[in-house]
């Protein structure tokens, strides 16, 4: 498609993300665009914010819908929270200081992040609160955040270990704890070390393998004070209670998990070449970088560059010939929510992509081992799992497509198949795009500005 038709029907301006979506092959992928804001900062930014005494602002907050979740928990708890300006100029305003006890029970949709960080943060800040979200969160495991906050003193109360439940920090106020976590789990994690953060005492979070430091790296731009150690595989880190945030200036860098869709879109759609700029470069999140490159994607960082207190750099991706690789379960940290964007790459290679260590998946927004076989089915993709693995066969070159995907209400899995049908030999349809704006408010509008052939389908 060229420029001037693109224009002529309006495609720069998307139409809403609501109801059936359908990608059809088309053209290279061919200019630039800024990643959106990092999810997983955003959320962390308002909750520091929140906790902080006195005001912090944030530029380039994700306005999608899990992190206004997380902004509405807070406004309930307490903090005052508002928007100057619009757009990419915004910025968020956060007023923190003492939290209450909100009027009725946080609702937090669809975020595990939100849901899970704001559970361990209102477990030490002394204040009572219902949790409570959608079905996809009603039905994940809740039992992870529940067993540190216990140990450190927190009663929570939950028929099953599941969505809803309430969280009371006990009659004493929190313990600090030595606790080893059972998964490499961020968020259980970040729950335990911003609870640790208001108990007496200090707070030992062992992890078995690195993931996300956002937490971490962000405590200390609020003054807060953190040890962290290497130890075996994983990593020591320490926080002492009763610390007062002071407020900060944060910038929140692009998000590598969704640059990640176009960036995949260009790897397997012929003649594409783009620019994706502002990417985090984090290493606990770059793991799909490193495994593209392994496959043998061209992908240069360019203007590597700190924002924020995080490695950033602006990713160039090129129509690549990709191969098949095994990746290291070592690495399914640093690229957890990138399986089923890497199944649809995998899909393009030429040999079998084996992801074994990812049973984790199965306890995301949905099992997404589960719906990424059932999608690449559905397209003509020959796959293989088990209970903790993945294998993506093809013999190179497009997928049939022509399919309609059960996106399960899973954000991921809608753009995965969306992606998909860019460059597959027919068009790929979605049941429902709504999800996609918990994550990528501006999917659509990014995907058609770069050429990309996604649109309503009913
Ligand atoms: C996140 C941690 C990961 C990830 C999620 C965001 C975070 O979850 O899947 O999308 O921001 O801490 P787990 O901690 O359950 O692995």
């Amino acid at each position: 498609m060229t420029e001037a038709s693109r224009a002529d029907d309006g495609r720069d301006e998307a139409p809403p993300l609501i109801g059936p979506w359908a990608a059809r092959p088309g053209g290279p992928l061919v200019g630039g665009a800024r990643a959106p804001a990092d999810k997983s900062i955003s959320h962390r930014a308002l909750i520091l914010g929140a906790l902080a005494h006195g005001e912090t602002r944030i530029s380039g907050l994700l306005p999608s819908a899990d992190v206004m979740r997380t902004a509405a928990a807070l406004r309930a708890l307490g903090a005052r929270i508002e928007r100057d300006g619009n757009g990419e100029k915004a910025i968020w305003r956060v007023d923190g200081g003492p939290w209450r006890t909100p009027e009725r029970a946080l609702y937090f949709g669809n975020s595990g992040t939100g849901c899970r960080l704001v559970m361990g943060a209102v477990a030490g800040q002394g204040v009572d609160a219902a949790f409570d979200g959608d079905a996809s969160l009603r039905a994940r495991p809740m039992g992870r955040i529940a067993e540190p906050l216990e140990r450190m003193g927190a009663r929570i109360a939950s028929r099953d270990g599941r969505l809803p439940l309430t969280v009371a920090p006990g009659g004493k106020g929190l313990k600090g704890v030595d606790y080893a976590l059972p998964v490499a789990s961020a968020q259980v994690k970040s729950a335990a070390l911003l609870a640790g953060l208001g108990a007496a005492g200090e707070t030992i979070i062992h992890e078995p393998a690195p993931t996300r430091d956002h937490t971490e790296r962000m405590l200390t731009a609020f003054g807060g004070s953190i040890h962290i150690e290497r130890a075996g595989a994983g990593r020591r880190i320490r926080v002492a209670g009763g610390q007062m945030l002071k407020p900060a200036t944060i910038n929140v860098a692009g998000d590598p998990s969704s640059a990640a869709f176009p960036i995949v879109a260009a790897l397997i759609t012929p003649g594409s070449d783009i620019l994706i700029s502002n990417v985090l470069m984090n290493p606990t999140r770059a793991g799909l970088y490193e495994t593209l490159r392994d496959m043998g994607a061209d992908l240069t960082f360019e203007n590597e560059r700190t924002v924020g207190g995080e490695p950033v750099a602006d990713i160039r991706a090129r129509h690549s010939t990709l191969k098949g690789l095994a990746v290291p379960a070592s690495r399914a940290p640093s690229m957890i929510d990138e399986y089923p964007i890497l199944s649809v790459a995998a899909a393009f290679a030429d040999g079998d992509v084996y992801m074994p260590g990812i049973e984790e998946l199965r306890v995301k927004e949905t099992d997404r081992i589960d719906a990424t076989v059932s999608m690449l089915k559905a397209a003509g993709v020959e796959t293989e799992s088990g209970p903790d693995f993945l294998r993506v066969m093809s013999g190179g070159g497009a997928p049939k497509g022509g399919a309609r995907i059960d996106t399960r209400h899973d954000h991921r899995i809608a753009m995965s198949a969306l992606v998909l049908g860019i460059a597959a030999d027919e068009p790929v349809e979605i049941d429902e795009a709504s999800m996609i704006t918990t994550s990528f408010p501006n999917f659509a509008e990014l995907m058609r500005r770069l050429g990309a052939d996604i649109a309503p389908s009913a």
